[in-house]
Order: structure tokens, then sequence, then C-alpha cells
């Protein structure tokens, strides 16, 4: 079951129905407990505009490793849980660490099942690689993995909304989230910038977007 996390925006826990409220899919490409990049999601969701529905997505670790000749109906159980929610998203936030130079594999192998179903063919995208402030590439070569794969799945790359942040795994708090004023105003900016776009198509969507 995926988080659905709460909007100090307008101070209420989000209800489960999404109606009318724009769907913001939230994906970290980290596995680890007291990840700092899953908090930078959480916090995101948390400074989100009011008229958000916020889910991160929690099936990373179940995923099989991808196989072509498994990318047909029926898919596997994890597999067509994350197409459906990448579909029912009118947007998605990815944020991940860098592992050597690159991405996780676990997170790449996520992005290799998102290849054949087309579901994030068109969709707004942005991506945050949080790193730890004494890493030597700041996350660079991630970013960087993640506009080339991305773009090549089509994926509509909301660029203003896309950040690197160097940051210290003391600014996560015990409640999992990012209390840095500075830092939680730069979210709330990205999340905005990526929620403000729209591609033409969606703009007959029920969904509703704040200023
Ligand atoms: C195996 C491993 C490899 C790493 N390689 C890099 C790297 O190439 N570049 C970088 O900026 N940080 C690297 N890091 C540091 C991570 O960016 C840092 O630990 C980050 O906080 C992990 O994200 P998380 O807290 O969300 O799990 C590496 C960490 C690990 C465990």
């Amino acid at each position: 079951m995926n988080e659905v996390i709460q909007s100090s925006a307008v101070n209420e826990v989000i209800q489960s129905s999404a109606v009318n409220k724009t769907r913001l899919l939230l994906v970290s490409g980290s596995t680890r407990r007291g990840s700092t990049n899953t908090a930078v999601l959480r916090t995101a969701a948390a400074v989100a505009p009011p008229g958000t529905h916020s889910e991160l997505f929690d099936g990373l670790a179940e995923l099989p490793a991808f196989n072509p000749d498994d990318d047909h109906e029926p898919l596997p159980a994890p597999v067509n849980e994350l197409r459906r929610q990448i579909a029912e998203a009118d947007a998605i936030l990815f944020c991940t660490p860098e592992y050597a130079g690159a991405l996780p594999g676990s997170f790449k192998n996520l992005l290799d099942w998102t290849v054949g179903g087309g579901e994030i063919y068109r969709k707004p995208v942005a991506w945050i690689n949080a790193s730890s402030v004494a890493a030597p590439t700041g996350g660079a070569g991630a970013h960087t993995s993640l506009a080339t794969v991305l773009g090549y799945v089509g994926a509509d790359v909301i660029e203003p909304a896309c950040l690197r942040l160097p940051m210290s795994r003391d600014l996560v708090g015990t409640d999992g989230l990012v209390s840095e004023q500075g830092l939680r105003e730069k979210l709330a900016s990205a999340v905005r910038a990526l929620l403000g776009h729209r591609p033409a198509e969606s703009t007959a969507t029920e969904c509703t977007l704040s200023p």
C-alpha cells in the first residue's frame, strides 16, 4: 500500500479519494531506511499546493529484474501496479541518489519497466537528486542519466522543477521530513513548477490546480 502524504499547506490528512485533485506520484530511487531522497519526496508532498493528492510509490524493492520476455500480459503484479500508478498520475516526481556515478540499479530497473508500457509518454515529470554534501560528483551522473532515460521514454520533462540537492542526513527529522526552511521553499517551488505544467491534451481533466 502506498503512503498517502499529509499536506501541511492545507493542514489536513489527504483523503483516500483523489477525486478532483491533482495526482502527484512520488518515486524514490533509494530503498534505504532513513533515505534522504525519500525524505525529500515526503517533504515535497507536505509543501505541495492545496488540491494535490500525493502518493509515494512503495514497490521498488518488489519489482522483478526487467526481462523483455516477461513484458507482456499478464504482467508480474508489482509491474502492473507500477504501470497503473503511473497511468493514473497527473505528474511524477522522482528523487534518487547516485551510486558509483550512475543511477542505483534497482531504480534503473524500475525505469526499464516503464519503457514497454508507454504510460509515461508525455507525462509531466521532474527529478531531484539528493546527495551527501561530501559526495564528489553531487549526483551529477544520476541527474544526467535521468535526462537520458526519461527523454527516451518520451516523458514531458519540466526542467525548472529538476534539482540537485547537496544535503546532510542530519536535516531529516524524526518525523521523516526536512524542516530546513530554504530547502522546503526550493521543494515547494519545484512542485509548483511541475504541477503548473499541463500538456494541451490534459486541460480537460477534472483536476484542480492552485495558482
Ligand atoms: C554504494 C554507494 C555509492 C555511492 N556513489 C555515489 C556517487 O557516485 N556520487 C554521489 O554523489 N554520491 C554517491 N553515494 C552517496 C549517496 O549519494 C548518499 O549516500 C545519499 O545520501 C544516498 O541517498 P539516500 O539517503 O536517499 O539513500 C554513494 C553511496 C553508496 C552507498
